[in-house]
C-alpha cells in the first residue's frame, strides 16, 4: 500500500483536483483507492460527493472519537472509497492542541485500512498547521503539488524544515517522493522558465506528466464528477491519466 500526502501550504494551485484525478486515474487502472479530505474547507468531498449521498459523519467525528472510521466512508461510481471532511474539522486545530500524541490522531485511525487499499491519497489544507503534520506523520510520501507560475517555489523552505522536523521526531519514513506541476500553459515561455527551475531545484522527482490549464478541470467539480467521467477527452483527462501511470510505475 502506498501512503501520498497531496500538499502546498499555498492555497489553489491544484492540490485537490490531483488528489481526486490521481485518485480517479488508479481506480480505472484497477486500484484499491482511498481518498482522506483534510481540509476543512471540504473541497474534495463537496467537488466528488452525489447529491442523494447525505453525509451524516466526516473525518471530523473520526478524529474526535465520536464516529467508526468504516462508517464515514463513501463509494463514489468510479469505485474508488472517500473519507468526508467538514466544515466542522475548522475547529480542530485548537480542539486537538493539548492533546498527547496530537500528530498521530490521523495514523492511528487509518490503521485499519492500510492493508485494505493500493493507495491512500490524502488532500492537505493550504496551511503547515496540526492537520498537515497529522497527514504527514500517516503517510510515507509527500507529493508537492507547484503551480507552473512565478513564485512557485516561494515559502517551498519553510514546507521542506516541517518535512524534516516530522521526519526526525514522528515518521522516520516520510519522504518528498513526487512533484506534480500544474496549470501548465506551454505558450508562456515563463511556464516553461518555472517548471525548467522546479526541475533544477528537485531533479528526477518532478513528474513528467506536466498538468496543462484545462478549463474541464475546474468545470467538473460542480457536475459533482472526476474528469475522466465529466469529458473522457479533454487534455485534463489525458494530463492525470498520464500522470497516474507515471505513479503507478513507480516514478518518483
Ligand atoms: N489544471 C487546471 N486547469 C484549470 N483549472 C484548474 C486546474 N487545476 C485546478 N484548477 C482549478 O483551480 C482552482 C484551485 O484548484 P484546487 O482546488 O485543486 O487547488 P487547491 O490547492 O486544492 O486549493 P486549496 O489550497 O484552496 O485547497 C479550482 O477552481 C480548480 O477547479
Ligand atoms: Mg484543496
Amino acid at each position: 500500500m502506498k501512503t501520498i500526502a497531496f500538499t502546498n501550504q499555498k492555497g489553489g494551485v491544484g492540490k485537490t483536483t490531483s488528489t481526486i484525478n490521481v485518485g480517479a486515474g488508479l481506480s480505472r487502472e484497477g486500484y484499491d483507492v482511498l481518498l482522506v479530505d483534510l481540509d476543512p474547507q471540504a473541497n474534495l468531498t463537496y467537488s466528488l460527493r452525489l447529491s442523494s449521498n447525505r453525509l451524516d459523519t466526516s473525518i471530523y467525528d473520526v478524529l474526535k472519537g465520536n464516529a467508526d472510521a468504516e462508517e464515514t466512508l463513501i463509494t463514489h461510481n468510479d469505485g474508488f472509497d472517500i473519507m468526508p471532511s467538514s466544515i466542522d474539522l475548522s475547529g480542530a486545530e485548537m480542539e486537538f492542541a493539548n492533546e498527547p500524541a496530537r500528530e498521530q490522531i490521523l495514523k492511528n485511525k487509518l490503521h485499519p485500512f492500510y492493508d485494505r487499499y493500493d493507495y491512500m491519497l490524502v488532500d492537505c489544507p493550504p496551511n503547515l498547521g496540526l492537520l498537515t503534520l497529522n497527514a504527514f506523520t500517516a503517510v510515507n510520501e509527500i507529493f508537492i503539488v507547484l503551480q507552473s507560475e512565478y513564485l512557485a517555489l516561494h515559502g517551498l523552505s519553510k514546507l521542506m524544515d516541517v518535512v524534516q522536523v516530522v521526519k526526525d521526531r514522528l515518521n522516520p519514513a516520510i519522504e518528498i517522493t513526487g512533484i506534480i506541476c500544474t496549470l501548465y500553459d506551454g505558450r508562456k515561455n515563463l511556464n516553461r522558465e518555472v517548471v525548467d527551475h522546479i526541475q533544477d531545484y528537485f531533479g528526477d522527482k518532478v513528474f513528467d506528466t506536466l498538468i496543462r490549464d484545462n478549463v474541464a478541470l475546474a468545470e467538473a467539480p460542480s457536475h459533482h464528477k472526476t474528469i475522466f467521467e465529466y469529458d473522457p477527452s479533454s487534455n485534463g483527462a489525458k494530463d492525470y491519466a498520464a500522470l497516474a501511470k507515471e505513479i503507478r510505475n513507480g516514478q518518483s
